[in-house]
């Protein structure tokens, strides 16, 4: 694939990955991180290379490729695995290429808001249905043991009633089908995670394993030092790099589109760059529109929240009645805590009881307007 020196290659991930699959304790993997943390780049740049090279027939899907017909990319993107699998291994590396640039213009700052939900959701028909089935068969027997199917953004197949027939479909294709074929599965809604793969109901309960998919670290910030130094002759101040990638929640969307904001002019400080960013940020997740929205207390409690700070110690209510100007009990934090779920803007950490901010540098935001 042609070198893309903004790419941090994490070769040693994508194999931990596919060992895990190797083990065959498993064949399936869902993979969590919120939006624009890397996770597609992750998987077309890295993880499927890496199969490839284990001689694996890669398919990548994105569902949310076709918001209103998540089945028409899968279609497409299994048609096109069963006709070019007969031919060389590498051939795929035309689609990925061109996933991962579809992903990049797509991301790229100062876009409007994403279409993220489907407006005219249409069902696949049970001829579809059908055929999603036969060219999984088609392309177990021909590879038994070595596809790996990519399925990005999945929990969008859990935003409507008529894509649930694609996921009976699915689930019980690959249930036959265990063994021969490997899937990773990829999203970024924690809820809509939980929902297909942690509600007893949903078809896909319980059937694949849930790993971490590790924020991005130092070594990260490291690489794009270098990668600056490289086009600009200058040297990236990595200490200061870091402490912006930490304030926005580790975001490598955000942070690369800061960097190279410096790289193209040498008088933009990192603050200035940061605080461009950091707008434009605000704008596309519509932090003004969603600040006004909330309750004075919703914003101290999301607050106390990314601060880690625990919500019903008698202290913590104390701090919000002072700041808030009037008495805050428990119950009260406890309907906020709710809006803030419902509103998906704070989810249920892993530890129990303990809740994470979902928008990168949203907190921040908050904290500059309370002032
Ligand atoms: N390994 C990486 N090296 C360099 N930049 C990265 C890497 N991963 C992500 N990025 C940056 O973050 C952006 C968002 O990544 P993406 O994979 O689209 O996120 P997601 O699929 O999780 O929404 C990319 O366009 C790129 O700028
Ligand atoms: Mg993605």
């Amino acid at each position: 694939m042609a070198a893309d020196i903004w790419h941090y290659p994490r070769t040693q991930l994508a194999q931990q990955y596919m060992d895990v699959l190797k083990t065959g304790l498993t064949h399936r993997l869902a993979l969590f991180a919120p939006r624009r943390m890397g996770k597609t780049e992750f998987l077309v740049l890295d993880l499927a290379p890496t199969a490839s090279r284990r001689r694996y027939l890669v398919i990548y899907v994105s569902l949310w490729g076709d918001v209103n017909a998540p089945h028409h990319a899968l279609l497409d993107g299994l048609r096109e695995a069963v006709e070019k699998s007969a031919k060389k291994r590498f051939v795929f590396r035309k689609a990925m290429e061109a996933a991962v640039k579809k992903v990049r213009v797509n991301g790229v700052l100062g876009v409007g808001a994403e279409v993220e939900f489907a407006d005219a959701p249409t069902a696949p028909s049970k001829s579809e249905l059908a055929e999603v089935k036969t060219l999984l068969q088609t392309l177990a027997a021909q590879r038994t043991g070595k596809v790996l199917l990519l399925l990005d953004e999945v929990q969008h197949l859990t935003t409507h009633e008529r894509f649930r027939p694609l996921q009976y479909a699915l689930r019980t294709a690959l249930d036959v089908l265990r063994g021969q074929i490997n899937v990773v599965f990829t999203g970024s809604s924690r809820l809509g995670m939980r929902r297909m793969f942690g509600d007893n109901q949903a078809p896909f309960y319980l059937f694949a394993e849930q790993l971490p998919f590790p924020n991005l670290d130092r070594e990260f910030v490291t690489f794009l030092g270098k990668t600056f130094k490289r086009v600009t002759k200058r040297t990236l101040e990595e200490d200061a790099a870091w402490s912006y990638f930490e304030r926005l929640s580790y975001n490598p969307f955000y942070l690369v589109h800061i960097i190279k904001l410096v790289a193209l002019d040498p008088e933009l400080s990192f603050e200035e760059a940061y605080q461009l960013v950091f707008d434009v940020m605000a704008a596309q997740n519509d932090y003004p529109g969603r600040w006004r929205r909330m309750q004075p207390l919703d914003r101290l409690v999301y607050v106390a929240v990314a601060e880690a700070k625990p919500l019903y110690t008698a202290e913590q209510l104390k701090a919000f009645s002072a700041r808030a100007g009037k008495k805050i009990t428990a119950p009260g934090v406890q309907k906020s805590v709710r809006r803030l779920l419902d509103a998906h803007m704070i989810s249920p950490s892993e530890e129990r009881g303990r809740y994470v901010t979902e928008l990168p540098g949203f907190a921040e935001w908050c904290t500059q307007r309370e002032g």
